[in-house]
């Protein structure tokens, strides 16, 4: 190799170079040309191993051409370096939460409340509220419940003290069931009715099965010509829709002071469809009271039960999630004891 030979490689390296750095953008291909360009193996260092063998007079020289050509490059690789950790620390955000954070989702019993609503309404029932904190007379009187009438101890009722007892309305007391919407209701609109009043109920008694505060939703439905296939139509129209196509609703004898005549409602066992299995026993499942409204009841909400009758349900909300297929809760009061390791599962 002669002196002309060793300057022109030199500058094709600083051609290659210039032309390869100028499309570099991360950092790992930066190192990749540092060691390709500087490196031990690379071309220029080559070079520089020959300079021994060129004529004499021209090593000085052509060493200092070597390695001023290699300054130029490594000072170039410096710079682009520089520039990529700059741009690479501004996109880190050191105020970002390296952990990521859980999602929450809705109790389970507003979720119950919402597919509720959503059934009933597809069937032209409308929602409507009523007080949690309610009269005696609503929960009770107008259901044909007088005074001091035994029927109402299955109520287990919260009374509130130190509240005046009104004239008409009795004792202040906190909803032992949305039954206490049905006269407010006939009293609000007239017929045709169909509501649906989904609310918090209270009752003084705590175990397994029962919580003091729950939910229930309640149907009521009146107009002229209403009969018992109307109730078991809309019974079944739940039924499967709430818990399934292949589960069946039954309505049994059973006794209100609100309802004449009045059923207990039940669902086929979503274990054994019907057959009768460890959980249900005889293959049904009790989800609530349902019955053709009281003369009395409407009289009270100022309907005439010559023009009108009407039937009316009851279910508890968190019972029936229960009962859908699949979810099986030993003890009701885990629902609102707000462990984040229960809720999490539905
Ligand atoms: N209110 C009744 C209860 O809480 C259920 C019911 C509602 C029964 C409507 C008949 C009609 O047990």
């Amino acid at each position: 190799m002669n002196k002309q030979d060793f300057i022109n490689s030199i500058n094709d390296i600083r051609k290659n170079f210039e032309s390869e750095i100028s499309s570099i953008v991360s950092y790992d291909d930066l190192k990749q040309l540092k060691s390709k360009y500087i490196g031990r193996s690379s071309a220029l260092n080559n070079l520089l191993c020959q300079i021994k063998y060129l004529p004499i007079d021209v090593r000085a020289e052509c060493g200092s051409i070597a390695n001023t050509c290699k300054h130029e490059i490594e000072s170039k690789i410096k710079v682009l370096y520089d520039e990529l950790c700059y741009k690479t620390d501004n996109l880190i955000d050191p105020t970002a939460n390296p952990h990521k954070l859980p999602v929450g989702h809705q109790h389970f019993t507003t979720r119950a409340i919402d597919e509720i609503t959503e059934i009933f309404e597809r069937i032209g029932f409308y929602r409507v509220r009523y007080p949690e904190v309610e009269w005696d007379w609503f929960a009770f009187e107008s259901l044909n419940m007088p005074k001091d009438h035994p029927a109402r101890d299955e109520w287990e009722t919260f009374f509130i003290d130190n509240i005046e007892v009104n004239e008409k309305y009795g004792r202040r007391i906190l909803t032992p069931h949305t039954s206490s919407g049905q006269v407010r209701e006939m009293l609000r609109v007239k017929p045709p009715i169909r509501m649906i009043n989904i609310s918090k109920c209270y009752r003084r008694q705590i175990d397994v099965s029962h919580t003091p505060m729950f939910h229930q939703f309640e149907g009521l439905v009146i107009d002229k010509g209403v009969n018992i296939s109307h109730l078991k139509g809309v019974l079944d129209y739940f039924v499967t829709n709430f818990f399934g196509n292949n589960r069946k609703a039954r309505i049994r004898p059973y006794h209100f002071r609100f309802t004449e005549p009045s059923f207990e409602v039940d669902v086929s066992c979503g274990i054994c469809l019907g057959e009768g299995c460890k959980l249900c026993k005889n293959g049904w499942l009790e989800i609530g009271g349902a019955g053709m409204v009281h003369p009395v009841v409407l009289q009270f909400g100022n309907i005439d039960p010559n023009e009108y009758s009407g039937f009316a349900f009851g279910f508890g909300i968190e019972r029936n999630y229960m009962m859908k297929s699949g979810i099986s809760v030993d003890d009701i009061r885990l629902i609102y004891q707000n462990d984040i390791r229960f809720l999490t599962q539905f």
